[in-house]
């Protein structure tokens, strides 16, 4: 296992996704970590990762020291490299020039870490301070025109540090270079594969639930239908799977899940009707957070009530994967107080997120995993690819994409037009380029139109299609207008309530992906 020590970066699970590419096992943890903690973890490297303070701030998160001495290989990225720099008695000063953006990278020693690195290889930069003075036991190993220091070494201690960002895709020889650290440096094996986590999580699974009983709350998501195929390996038919049906899926998905868990996969599902009481529930409400907290609320209820209907159960299992340990971690660090900060945009609600005081004990079999290494195990156990491969899905539905009071007759309105977003998206190609495409409804805008020679007055329809690598940003994605013109005119022909389709053209930041 290689550790990354977080100080904060946006890039910090980037580099633990790298690495696991790389079939080693990596987690991230606090920078708050001692010298004696990591001597219990026993990870065979190190890695400290950028951060968005200065190391000669006040309150710039400082990592044990302790840590250089343990003879366990160390990477520092950026604000990394700064630190190391700065405790083993080297200068960092404010460069004369920030860098930002793509640099070539000038190899003065191709040895280890820079194996296989091509000299001028692009290498992405983002950083106001600059490595001045190396300590000593330091040689350089590479530099760019602005930056001295680009990357360094202490071989006979194994520390070494780079100024770029060997993570993030735009760094052509990144992955050289972290391969290079984690076999080379650190020679780790590659041992994280699919097939080995299938089958340890199985084992885990069998060993944990013995012969009891475990419920799972299924939506249909990748993560839910992961879980599900995981646990019924392992266990059969001591698993239960409850679909709530609350009324806000798409047109004809909620038939369409429970064939396909029931008929094709024979794995034991509950269906609940529930449809009623959500609508009741957010009956009225405007406010995006009342509806979101709302839904999540009644779906607790739902869910309580329901399992004690079906159960009794002994354990409950979550889809919980690995983004949301590490965000409940103490991670991200403000450079000025040295606190951790977390700013609430949405209170986001799905099945993965029931409340932890459930009388269940719970299993978590994703626990260590990214979304992109779920899909790889679901795939590899069977799940069918239009659940593999399926967009993300909000929990609350289209119970927030209809921006307005949600009424039965406006989602009506609603999953018709998303039907046939759908079906365009689907004929044109374009479902796997997309990250999401959905259709929103204003219920609360009408807008005048005129079809035959009549005057309408109805509602628009916004489209939002979005290109995304996780859905933290994303860009709007310049479809074709061809499908631009296909869709607006089916919307507005065949769905009865919309005179009218507009594209929009935000990308996140600083517009949010769902409208609400
Ligand atoms: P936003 O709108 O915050 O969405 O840019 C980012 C991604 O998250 C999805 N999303 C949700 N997923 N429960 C979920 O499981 C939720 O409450 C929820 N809200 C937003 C959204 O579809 C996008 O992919």
């Amino acid at each position: 296992m290689v550790v990354i020590l977080d100080f904060g970066s946006q890039y910090s699970e980037l580099i633990a996704r790298r690495i696991r590419e790389t079939q080693v096992y990596s987690e991230v943890i606090s920078y708050r970590t001692t010298a004696e903690q990591l001597k219990l973890l026993n990870p065979k490297g190190i890695i400290l990762s950028g951060g968005p303070s200065s190391v000669y701030d006040d309150r710039a998160p400082q990592c044990d020291p302790e840590i250089w001495n343990l003879g366990i290989p160390v990477l520092g990225v950026c604000y990394g490299m700064q630190l190391m720099v700065q405790q083993l008695g080297g200068e960092v000063i404010k460069a004369k020039k920030a860098e930002y953006g793509k640099a070539e990278i000038l190899i003065d020693d191709p040895i280890d870490l820079l194996t296989n690195v091509e000299e001028g290889s692009i290498m992405w930069m983002s950083h106001g301070d600059s490595c001045e003075r190396l300590p000593t036991g330091f040689e350089l190993l590479a530099h760019t025109e602005n930056t001295p220091c680009a990357a360094i070494a202490d071989h006979q201690r194994k520390l070494y540090g780079v100024q770029f960002h060997p993570e993030v895709v735009h760094s052509v020889g990144g992955l050289a270079l972290i391969r290079n650290f984690v076999y080379h440096i650190c020679a780790c094996q590659p041992t994280w594969t699919t097939e080995a986590f299938v089958e340890e999580a199985i084992r885990n699974i069998r060993a944990r639930v013995g012969d009891k009983k475990v419920l799972l709350a299924l939506s249909g998501g990748v993560d839910s239908s992961t879980l599900a195929f995981l646990l019924h390996r392992a266990i059969g038919d001591r698993l239960t799977c409850m679909f709530i049906d609350q009324g806000f899926m798409r047109k004809l998905e909620p038939e369409r899940l429970v064939t396909l868990f029931k008929d094709q996969f024979h794995i034991k599902v509950e269906y609940v009707m529930a449809r009623e009481r959500f609508i009741n529930a957010i009956a009225g409400v405007t406010d995006p957070e009342v509806k979101r907290k709302r839904i999540g609320a009644e779906f607790i209820r739902v869910f309580e009530s329901e399992s004690k209907r079906l159960g009794p159960f002994d354990y409950l299992a979550q889809g919980t994967l690995y983004p949301d340990v590490i965000e409940s971690a103490d991670t991200n660090v403000d450079p000025q107080t040295g606190e951790r900060v977390a700013v609430k945009i949405k209170s986001h609600h799905n099945v993965g997120g029931l409340p932890k005081d459930l009388q269940f004990k719970l299993v978590e079999p994703l626990r260590k995993l990214f979304k992109d290494e779920v899909r790889k195990v679901g795939r590899s156990i069977g799940l069918p690819e239009e659940i593999v491969q399926r967009q993300p899905f909000p929990g609350p539905g289209l119970a927030i994409r209809i921006i307005g009071e949600v009424t039965a007759e406006r989602l009506n309105i609603l999953r018709d037009a998303d039907l046939i977003v759908r079906q365009e998206v689907n004929k044109q190609g374009l479902y796997h380029k997309l990250w999401q495409a959905f259709a929103v409804l204003l219920a609360d805008v009408n807008s005048v139109g005129v079809m035959g020679d009549q005057r309408t007055y109805a509602h628009p329809i916004v489209l939002r299609c979005v290109s995304s690598e996780d859905g933290m940003t994303a860009d709007w994605s310049k479809v074709p207008y061809e499908f631009l013109e296909i869709v607006s005119n089916r919307i507005v022909n065949e769905v009865k309530g919309v005179n009218r389709v507009v594209y929009d053209i935000t990308s996140k930041p600083p517009g949010t992906i769902e409208w609400e």
